[in-house]
């Protein structure tokens, strides 16, 4: 224990440095971007400029170098703002780092992606591009700088899409479970009651005949038929005599 806290310490002295010497590193002299820059960024396929909650926005830009000096690109980074007060950051974007040659008298394009999660507004977006030049100057152009419309992607055919799939997905797997239950529990039943039927046809075929003596108290009946015998017995003996 003593051991790991101790090479925490070591890491935290070894990286504490670092982060310093990043952050000096980071306040380089940043220029404006030259006049013979021209910088221009466009949403591609979106001429609404409509960012889709949840979904890959892409930005084209274009940079133009119309100057003498050879560039490279360096990052993107980007922030939707306040459209009215610019000073105000709602979101920083993603940071992209390039390494695209932009020579002299040429232009290049590349995409920046991002991604933004905002109730459905207007926001302002501004998009700044870094390059350096061949002398390791830097410099800082606007890439895009205008007003977004944050829209909900297409929800209510999603949902109808979901709800579909679940109602053919419970009803298939409700198929499945009738079945496996017809043929576990069901059909036992259905066999159960067939046989019940077939007695009862059996019972009813049975008791038709016994009916007319089963209603005659059994007593009775007995006597009845003792005495029909010995009536019989009688009358044959009768016969006889
Ligand atoms: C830019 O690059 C081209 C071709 O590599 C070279 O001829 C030209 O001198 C470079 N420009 C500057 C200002 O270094
Ligand atoms: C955006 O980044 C800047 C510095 O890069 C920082 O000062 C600011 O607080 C950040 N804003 C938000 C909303 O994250
Ligand atoms: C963005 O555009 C607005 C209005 O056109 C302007 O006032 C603002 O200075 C621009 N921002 C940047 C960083 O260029």
């Amino acid at each position: 224990m003593k051991n790991i806290l101790f090479s925490f310490f070591l890491l935290v002295l070894l990286i504490a440095p670092l982060l310093v010497f990043g952050a000096d590193s980071e306040e380089v002299q940043v220029y404006h971007s030259p006049k013979t820059v021209e910088i221009t960024g466009e949403f591609t396929d979106n001429p609404f400029n409509h960012i889709v909650n949840g979904q890959k926005n892409t930005v084209k830009i274009t940079f133009d170098n119309k100057g003498e000096s050879n560039y490279t690109i360096d990052l993107i980074t980007g922030a939707l703002i306040n459209k009215d007060d610019p000073s105000e950051i709602y979101r920083n974007l993603t940071t992209y780092r390039y390494s695209i040659a932009a020579p002299s008298m040429d232009h290049v394009d590349f995409i920046y992606n991002f991604y933004a999660e905002f109730p459905p507004q207007d926001l302002g977006l501004l998009l700044y591009v870094y390059f350096t030049d061949e002398n390791a100057k830097k410099f800082r152009g606007v890439g895009y700088n205008g007003t977004v419309t944050v829209v909900d992607p297409d929800v209510s055919i999603f949902d109808l899409q979901l709800l579909f799939m679940f109602l053919i997905i419970g009803g298939f797997f409700g198929g499945i479970g009738y079945l496996i239950f017809q043929t576990f529990f069901g059909g036992a039943k259905t066999k159960k009651g067939k046989k019940r039927t077939v007695k009862t046809e059996d019972i009813d075929a049975g008791s038709s005949d016994k009916f007319d003596e089963s209603w005659i108290p059994e007593h009775h009946l007995k006597t009845q038929q003792t005495r029909s015998s010995s009536r019989i017995k009688k009358k044959n003996e009768g016969k006889r005599d």
